[in-house]
């Protein structure tokens, strides 16, 4: 069935990845973004990559009146929802700027949805909403309790989503919490370009494989964990977008609230992440050992299988592929996007 899609936050990196699998797969897309953290230049690349167009609108989600509008101009009948602040040290700095943004975006985006009559979502949630898990694999049914400003967004607005379904029937909401999303596309045009210093692994060691940086940061080697260093459940960035075509695809059944983690079940250390881009980019990327980060947990990886067993969706793609996609990304782009001007 093919389907006319808003996608909130469609010119970042996980949106633009899920603009591509909704076009390829015979859905009309309507991106909003207010280009804080995006750039029109990816929905160029996605309309080169894909041969077919989208509709963009620059808007900020907590316009509701320009949010309503898109959707009933363009005939949207579902939304996916990724707009938002997103990094976990500058919530703990801008607390009021991450409850603004994310919070109220996501009521505004709620009220225009009711607004058009549209009932049909999948929202971008977070492993963070686990805080550091008693054991792993994590599964859906694990406590959830955030520890930081950003992650409380995210469980805000779960909680807000569970209480809407049960208020409201006809809501159905996927809530999709991913791991940790890296690679880029294949074809090296579209990936992430992180605004100064990244804070995540891969961005950063990608960016001291091409020469920006000198030397990666190993923060904490005395987890208890294999090699002492902390473990991820790394997941390729168009996995993660597939899982959000097979939410999509559940959501036409009508099923209520439905949560799934989004992750391959399989975790790896900082270290083999660093040996797994070396064999990619076929040079030593530069490390030292510092202290742990403040608020690390040492481990943190998926059960997916209730995402396999509902949606019909597995990760496809392994560490080798997130690594060569990545490098090939930073190596067409060192700067990123272009200026679009
Ligand atoms: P991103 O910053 O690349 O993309 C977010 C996009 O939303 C950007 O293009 C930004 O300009 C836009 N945006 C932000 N606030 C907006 C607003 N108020 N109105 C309109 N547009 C707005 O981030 P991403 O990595 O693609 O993350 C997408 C979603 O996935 C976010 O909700 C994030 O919290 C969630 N998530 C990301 C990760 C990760 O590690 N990347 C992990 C778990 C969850
Ligand atoms: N790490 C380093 N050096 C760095 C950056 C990271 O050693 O320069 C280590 C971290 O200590 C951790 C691992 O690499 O052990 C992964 O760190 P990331 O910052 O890449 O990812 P996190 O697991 O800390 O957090 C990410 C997102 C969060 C999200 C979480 C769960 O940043 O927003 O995954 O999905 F909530």
């Amino acid at each position: 069935m093919s389907r006319n899609v808003l996608v909130t936050g469609g010119a970042g990196y996980i949106g633009s990845h899920v603009c591509v699998e909704l076009m390829q797969q015979g859905h009309q897309v309507v991106v909003i973004d207010n280009l804080d953290n995006g750039s029109p230049v990816a929905l160029q690349r996605v309309e080169q990559i894909t041969g077919k167009r989208l509709r963009f609108i620059q808007a900020d989600v907590r316009d509701q009146v320009a949010v309503q509008s898109a959707l009933v101009e363009h005939g949207v009948d579902a939304v996916i929802h990724f707009a938002a602040l997103k990094a976990v040290g500058e919530s703990v700095a801008r607390p009021l700027a991450y409850y603004d943004n994310n919070l109220n975006g996501a009521i505004s985006l709620l009220r225009a949805m009711q607004g058009a009559g549209v009932t049909d979502l999948v929202f971008s949630s977070s492993a963070t909403v686990y805080g550091d898990p008693r054991s792993n694999p994590i599964s859906e049914d694990f406590p959830l309790r955030a520890t930081n400003p950003y992650g409380r967004s995210k469980l805000m607005i779960e909680d807000m989503l569970r209480d809407l379904g049960a208020a409201e029937p006809n809501w159905n909401i996927s809530i999709l919490r991913y791991f940790n999303p890296a690679g880029a596309h294949p074809s090296g045009l579209i990936g992430e370009h992180p605004s100064g210093v990244p804070n995540n692994l891969m961005p950063y060691i990608a960016q001291t494989a091409s020469g920006l940086r000198d030397c990666l940061a190993v923060f904490g080697d005395d987890y208890p964990t294999r090699d002492g260093t902390g473990v991820r459940d790394y997941i390729h960035v168009v996995d993660l977008a597939r899982g959000h075509l097979s939410a999509l695809a559940r959501l036409a059944q009508h099923p209520g609230v439905i949560i799934h983690n989004l992750g391959t079940g399989t975790g790896y250390s900082v270290l083999e992440i660093v040996a797994a881009f070396e064999r990619a980019c076929g040079m030593p990327i530069p490390y030292r050992m510092e202290s742990r980060r403040p608020g690390d947990i040492a481990e943190c990886f998926a059960d997916p299988s209730l995402a396999r067993a509902e949606l019909g969706w597995s990760a496809q793609l392994d560490l080798a592929a997130m690594c060569a996609d990545s490098w090939r990304w930073q190596q067409a782009n060192p700067q990123g996007y272009p200026d679009p001007s």
